[in-house]
């Protein structure tokens, strides 16, 4: 398209002024038009099966289970036959809110709601249209690749660690065949046209022994833990009953959107981990790369490099890529350097005199063997995304306040700042080809408010401030979009003070090193207490879809949904409701231009 590559990288859009208070709506910059497309609760459009959204949440979960789920997060946008005005979205449905899923909230618990929880959590892959130009995109129902993707939908594990010992379980003994993918955040997509959702907190999922053992405890699995009580009506969550249920999430899960009758499957070659996002790149000779975020303190980066490039043939030629190749994790040096250290059982320290019996126990426990390694624990690392004009790399490191605290690790050169509140952005270079072990990094913007009191939260942004980055997309024009996760709790006060509603904003990368610090732009805030995440557009880039997660957010309202103090009433005035967002121009053009 000669529009789009005679625009380059650069952005003309007004930025959105700085809200004068914090208000419960969502606002793009002037000449665009933002409409709420898919929410939660909404049929997904499965034929003859499309149960409508009750307001006061009384859907059943067999209702919930043909409905979006809670909570939208990572997402993508498949073209059908490279349209632009229809295709698929398959998007996360990270986690649930059930002081809002039920009509009672937590007060009565049971069975039934703990099915419906795991019903709202998973994926959904709903087919959308646009019908009329401008803003007029609605989702097909029916549809025949509509498909809910839930806590209990079979999934296979695939890679060196299926069927492992560790894997195994009473319910499934041959540790190949899981209930469910959970806790599905960041995301990322196949050259071969499938979509890889990431288990990111699984943990909190599971009800701990008193006593965990050292792998459990390295985990976080611990007494009490079961944050989302599931374990007191499904047993398999219940780690003192089925101690290994746990080992079988926290994987990256391949779906192929355009089979709804396809089995989900967990790849482990790719590790277990906390993990977020996988974005993929291709090396000159088409073996696909996939970088991946671990989104918990003092946890790692990963890069995984198949060992067989990518054929024609779509999914069914390509099955078996994501099976074999080789996992690594980053360790960033001082002087701007940095190594991809290999976690192959048999290297180094990852042997079986210090635990590691095979390449199966290495995937299973790649925190432990990372550790062993010497490897960088980050600020928390989410989005991952590749450059496609550079082929550089991004990160976000979402915020870490322990860092520095005593008995904490402290600063290093890759998380400079003590009590990191407001985040940062990394960038790298590989030294070659994708597939190289050393690189280059520097950082790309620490994030941050001038106007802080206390330096080590000012940052150096140049452009509009943020704190807490987390969604991350590099457009296939070179613009950078940022997300931002502010704790909803935390805005408004201390180092947050003066910042908006969770947004996005927009970033021409090319300009970072020449003007002192990348230009930033605010391109949309969100309703009140929302997370902005999971953008994707179109091929033309005409339309942009992003998703609102968790309007109204506040925790301690968990158990009392009729909790008038409830901060929201986005989208519709009632129930506050993740939604799917449609963002067009008015004037037909390229998003962001
Ligand atoms: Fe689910 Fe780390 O965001
Ligand atoms: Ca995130
Ligand atoms: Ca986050
Ligand atoms: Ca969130």
């Amino acid at each position: 398209d000669p529009a789009i590559a005679s625009l380059g990288r650069r952005i003309g859009f007004a930025s959105v002024p700085m809200p004068a208070s914090a208000t419960d709506t969502l606002t793009v910059p002037p000449g665009y038009t933002a409409s709420v497309l898919y929410r939660w609760g909404d049929p997904v459009g499965v034929p003859g099966a499309m149960p409508a959204f009750a307001p006061d949440a009384s859907n059943s979960a067999a209702e919930q289970a043909l409905q979006a789920g809670m909570h939208h997060d990572g997402m993508h946008y498949f073209a059908i036959e490279g349209s632009s005005r229809r295709g698929l979205l398959a998007l996360n449905h990270e986690y649930t809110d059930d002081g809002l899923l039920h009509p009672q909230g937590m007060a009565i618990w049971g069975p039934e709601q703990v099915a419906k929880s795991i019903a709202a959590h998973g994926v959904s892959i709903a087919e959308v249209e646009r019908k009329a130009p401008g803003n007029g995109w609605q989702l097909a129902r029916a549809s025949r690749y509509a498909r809910r993707i839930t806590a209990a939908t079979p999934c296979t594990i695939a890679g060196p660690a299926a069927g492992h010992p560790l894997l195994r379980t009473n319910a499934d003994p041959g540790g190949t065949r899981v209930l469910g993918t959970l806790n599905n955040c960041a995301h990322g997509v196949t050259p071969w046209g499938t979509y890889l959702s990431c288990e990111e907190n699984f943990v909190f999922y599971f009800e701990g022994p008193v006593r965990p053992d050292t792998h459990q405890r390295r985990w976080g699995l611990q007494a009490g833990g079961g944050f989302f009580r599931w374990h007191e009506h499904e047993k398999r969550f219940d780690a003192r009953l089925e101690p290994n249920e746990f080992n079988r999430f926290g994987w990256v899960v391949e779906i192929d959107p355009f089979d709804p009758q396809s089995t989900p499957i967990k790849r482990t070659a790719l590790g277990r981990a906390a993990h977020e996002g996988a974005a993929t790149g291709q090396t000159d000779d088409g073996r696909v790369v996939v970088y991946m975020g671990e989104d918990a303190r003092f946890e790692y980066i990963y890069k995984f490099v198949s060992r067989d490039a990518v054929r024609r043939g779509g999914f069914k030629a390509n099955r078996e890529l994501l099976n074999h190749g080789t996992l690594y994790v980053a360790k960033f040096e001082a002087d701007g350097s940095g190594r991809w250290l290999p976690l192959v059982h048999g290297q180094g320290p990852l042997t079986a005199a210090h635990g590691f019996a095979d390449q199966g126990e290495v995937l299973v426990k790649t925190r432990q063997a990372s550790d062993l390694l010497g490897a960088t624990k980050m600020d928390r690392a989410e989005w991952t995304a590749i450059d496609p004009i550079n082929k550089e790399i991004y990160v976000t490191l979402t915020n870490n306040s322990q860092r520095g605290a005593s008995g904490q690790p402290a600063v290093d050169a890759a998380n400079p700042r003590a009590y990191n509140t407001m985040g940062h952005i990394l960038r790298w270079r590989e030294d070659g080809d994708l597939d190289a072990t050393r690189f280059a990094w520097t950082h790309f913007v620490l994030a941050g408010d001038p106007a802080n009191a206390r330096p080590g939260a000012r940052g150096n942004i140049r452009g509009d401030i943020f704190g807490s980055p987390d969604g991350l997309w590099v457009d296939p024009r070179g613009v950078l979009w940022i997300g931002t996760d502010v704790s909803p709790t935390a805005l408004g006060k201390g180092d947050y003070a003066r910042l908006p509603n969770n947004q996005m904003l927009a970033c021409d990368p090319s300009t970072a090193a020449a003007e002192g610090g990348p230009d930033i732009r605010r391109f949309l805030v969100g309703p009140a207490g929302s997370e902005v995440t999971g953008s994707v557009m179109t091929p033309d880039l005409r339309t942009l879809f992003v998703n609102i997660q968790h309007p109204g957010e506040s925790p301690s309202e968990r158990a009392d949904p009729a909790n008038p103090s409830r901060i929201s009433n986005w989208p519709d005035g009632g129930r506050p409701r993740s939604a799917t967002v449609v963002i067009t121009k008015d004037d037909g053009g390229v998003i962001g231009s």
